[in-house]
């Protein structure tokens, strides 16, 4: 069944004239159990009529209407279709039969695109991917912090920077990040020039992925140099050996691996945060089979943790567009809030609509997930529960770098396992972020990255990612976690 027929199912199972009489809202419409449409109120601009937070102060009201018009008139970045696909890829992870992987870089940059720099990124969510899938035997779902994750809330409007005072930098689709006011000062037409990037970052993506550079052979060939070449290599040679002996087998019983389609062409889905909703609706678009809207920035877009107030602007917007979303969840999110959250975003019902994805920080994961995952479930609203093991495990180094411990990563992956061993509920994937490049900003790994060496190549705009070679690291560890459940 497609995914739209899954959805309109949904919906018309709420017509059983057997359910109690009941409200929800889907789509900004509110229905009863038996679909009366009562008040319709969603609309793609209906956000404007809540309290939207991290939103910049852009100075020139008409310049912003001039370019959200442009954006308007502009081709979408991802058709509906795609995001549908996306969608029943997801409610297999719901039902616990496939996995998802979601990562990429904290913030892209607008000056440092390059073919290398995708294509790096790429070739680690390929490999991590191929480890994983013989990890769990089940398929991996990838989905990129990629094309278009331009926008970052922040803690504090203002930060400090070299005992200057200057507004934070909130990504390069509002403005610099040069430490001068000038350069801080929000500029709408830089939301043009993301919407340029993000679709010049997927036409190569795409091209990438349906042209051969994903080929299982080359990527298990990368997994075998990393293996040989990493200090912790003797602990995932016998995963990369087994994986070697699968693809042997295939061949010696006639599979020609290079002609079968599966083996050389992979999804990647495009995601961000849905944080500057000017952008969002502007990219939003009627899809014209099934007459719903999508917003075509990405094929899923998640609510950051800052902005998932149940009468927010994002929730009011995100309530309504068809994709996939997700909500991040830290440690302030009770176990009523997942719950409203769940019911507001998901209504319907649909598996794989709504990813949850807790960052709960090492030490609390495994006392403040438990009582998420059974409330969720009590209230019988399907989830994909994704951990995000990098966002509450932040910590400075005695010289003020932001960074974060791969030991504490694997920590609160190991708690969200065990929650979801002890609730019985899946363990749908992880959230991480990492670039392909070698940088120096996350401690720890097999290489075992030290405090002294993180000024050599700390070149992120915001948070600290993993390098590839710690993501792989992560990749191999999960796979073994994946492997006891
Ligand atoms: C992020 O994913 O980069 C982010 C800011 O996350 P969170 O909303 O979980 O803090
Ligand atoms: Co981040």
């Amino acid at each position: 069944m497609s995914a739209a027929l899954a959805m309109s199912h949904r919906v018309g199972a709420l017509a059983d004239a057997r359910q109690p009489a009941r409200e929800s809202r889907h789509d900004g419409r509110l229905y009863t159990r038996r679909m009366t449409i009562v008040e319709p109120t969603w609309t793609p601009g209906s956000w404007r009529s809540f309290p939207a937070g991290q939103q910049p102060e852009w100075a020139d009201a008409a310049a912003l209407a001039a370019v959200g018009q442009r954006l308007r008139e502009l081709p979408p970045l991802v058709f509906a279709g795609e995001a549908r696909a996306l969608l029943a890829a997801l409610g297999e992870v719901c039902e616990g039969r496939a996995f998802v992987l979601q990562a990429g870089d904290c913030v892209e940059s607008f000056r440092e695109v390059s073919a290398p720099g995708i294509r790096e990124k790429l070739k680690v969510m390929l490999q991590m991917s191929a480890v994983l899938t013989y990890g769990a035997t089940l398929p991996v779902v990838k989905v990129g912090r990629i094309a278009g994750q331009f926008a970052k809330p922040r803690s504090s409007p203002t930060e400090l920077v070299d005992g200057v005072e200057l507004p934070s930098f909130r990504g390069h689709i509002v403005h610099d990040d040069d430490a001068t006011l000038e350069a801080r000062t929000p500029d709408p037409a830089r939301l043009l020039q993301g919407y340029y990037q993000s679709a010049s970052t997927l036409n190569l993506l795409r091209a990438f992925t349906k042209g051969g550079f994903a080929d299982l052979t080359h990527v298990h060939t990368w997994n075998r140099e990393f293996v040989a070449s990493s200090p912790a290599g003797q602990r995932y040679e016998a995963l990369a050996g087994e994986i070697e002996r699968a693809l042997r087998f295939m061949e010696a019983i006639g599979i020609d691996l290079g002609r079968e389609r599966t083996l050389h062409e992979v999804d990647i889905w495009t995601s961000h945060e849905g944080l500057l909703l000017e952008y969002e609706e502007a990219l939003t678009r009627t899809d014209s089979l099934t007459g719903q809207p999508y917003d075509c920035s990405a094929h899923m877009l998640w609510i950051g943790d800052r902005t998932r107030e149940l009468e927010g602007a994002h929730v009011e917007f995100f309530s309504g567009v068809w994709n996939p979303i997700g909500v991040k969840l830290g440690p302030s999110a009770s176990p009523e809030q997942a719950v409203a959250l769940a019911e507001r975003l998901n209504p319907a019902r649909v598996p794989g609509r709504l990813t949850l994805i807790a960052r709960m920080g090492a030490e609390r994961v495994r006392e403040l997930l438990p009582p998420l995952l059974e409330a969720v479930r009590a209230a019988e609203i399907p989830v994909v529960w994704v951990c995000d093991p990098m966002h509450a495990n932040m910590v400075r180094t005695t010289s003020g770098r932001k960074t974060r411990h791969f030991g504490t990563i694997m920590e609160e992956l190991h708690g969200f396992f065990a929650a979801h061993r002890e609730v019985g509920t899946w363990p749908g994937g992880v959230h991480l972020e990492f670039t392909g490049e070698e940088v120096t900003e996350c401690l720890g790994g097999a290489e075992e990255i030290v405090e002294a060496q993180l000024p050599s190549r700390y070149e992120t705009l915001c948070d600290p990612r993993l390098n590839g070679r710690q993501a792989l690291d992560v990749a191999f560890r999960v796979a073994e976690l994946m492997r006891a459940l």
